[in-house]
């Protein structure tokens, strides 16, 4: 278990976001918006962007005040509401294990509640935050979307540049950490310097978290994922892990999705990715700040390689 997820000043703190999350995602007039997002946000997740909000501030040796813990409640549900547009777009039927929202209640109503969840930690950041924190998710938000988009464009292209995987998930999700992180450092009050290497290392971490989340996808089972495991193949979409592997087999990708799977299983992806993966987390610590009390971030990006490879290494014993 990740060490940051476990110390008392974050667990207290994440009792606290998880409060403001439910008292936010349940305040619309309507109780059937209310009742969607609640049940997709209860599902489950690891707060793990609130969590990197509220170590950044505690880094800076500041305690998580009520700006802090709306700040990273915020962060959650624009996460929230980006995975249920997600599954949306995906057309998948399964998230953390349960029933998704476009499953249950269908497209029309799922596009709208992720809507609502947005708009909702958008009002909040302005009204209970500050503006900069507020500006920061609303930048944050447009990159998301354009992240997203960039995914899109290239579904189905066999020829996919691993610069244009690396500029997709840099938006899609690394920006979200690396809000996380500046978002912290604005609440508290840290230096400009301090601010922008803290937005890199959630930039550097929000990578390898990703680039993890597509290897675990080419290699864990259903079971093991709470969601279709080979879904990215499935749906075409050539992650960056296999992009790389492409390199070394050019004919890595010919064939429907079971061959790609199978070959991609036998081929050397996972040494590669991740050693990829921990020299972006090396990125990531080298540019926490020195003076800081930055234990607990300096652990993470290392803890969450070395729990994939574990996870990994199970399944292929099993197999
Ligand atoms: C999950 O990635 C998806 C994202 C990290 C970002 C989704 C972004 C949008 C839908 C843009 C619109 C944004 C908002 C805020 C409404 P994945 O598909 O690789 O992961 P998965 O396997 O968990 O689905
Ligand atoms: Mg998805």
């Amino acid at each position: 278990m990740e060490r940051l997820l476990t110390h008392p000043a974050i667990v207290a703190g994440l009792s606290k976001v998880e409060s403001r999350i439910e008292r936010l995602s349940g305040s619309s007039t309507l109780p059937g918006i209310n009742a969607g997002a609640e049940r997709i946000i209860q599902a489950g997740g690891k707060r793990l962007r609130p969590a990197l909000t509220l170590g950044t501030v505690l880094a800076f040796g500041k305690a998580a005040d009520r700006r802090a813990v709306t700040a990273a409640a915020c962060i959650e549900l624009i996460h929230a509401a980006s995975l249920i547009h997600d599954d949306l777009m995906d057309g998948a039927s399964q998230r953390r294990g349960t029933p998704t929202l476009n499953a249950t209640l269908g497209q029309g109503k799922a596009l709208v509640i992720g809507d609502f969840i947005l708009a909702r930690a958008g009002l909040a950041a302005i009204t209970a935050v500050s503006k900069p924190v507020a500006e920061v998710l609303a930048a944050t938000t447009v990159e998301l979307a354009e992240g997203q988009y960039l995914e899109a464009v290239d579904q189905f292209n066999r020829d996919r540049t691993e610069e244009s995987a690396l500029r997709s998930i840099t938006g899609k999700t690394a920006a979200l950490f690396r809000a996380s992180c500046l978002v912290g450092a604005l609440c508290a009050k840290a230096s400009p310097e301090e601010r922008a290497k803290m937005a890199v290392y959630g930039e550097k971490f929000g990578l390898v978290f990703q680039i993890l989340d597509d290897l675990l996808d080419l290699t864990l089972s259903s079971e093991t994922l709470g969601k279709p495991a080979g879904n990215d193949v499935r749906q075409s979409v050539y992650t960056l892990p296999l992009l790389r592997a492409r390199g070394a087999d050019p004919h890595l990708l010919d064939g429907d999705a079971e061959t790609i799977l199978a070959r991609v299983r036998d081929s050397g992806i996972v040494d590669d990715t991740l050693a990829y993966c921990r020299d972006l987390a090396a990125q990531a610590v080298d540019a926490l700040p020195a003076a800081k009390d930055v234990g607990l971030l300096a652990d993470l990006p290392g803890s969450y390689i070395a729990k994939a490879a574990d996870m990994i290494s199970t399944r292929a014993r099993a197999a």
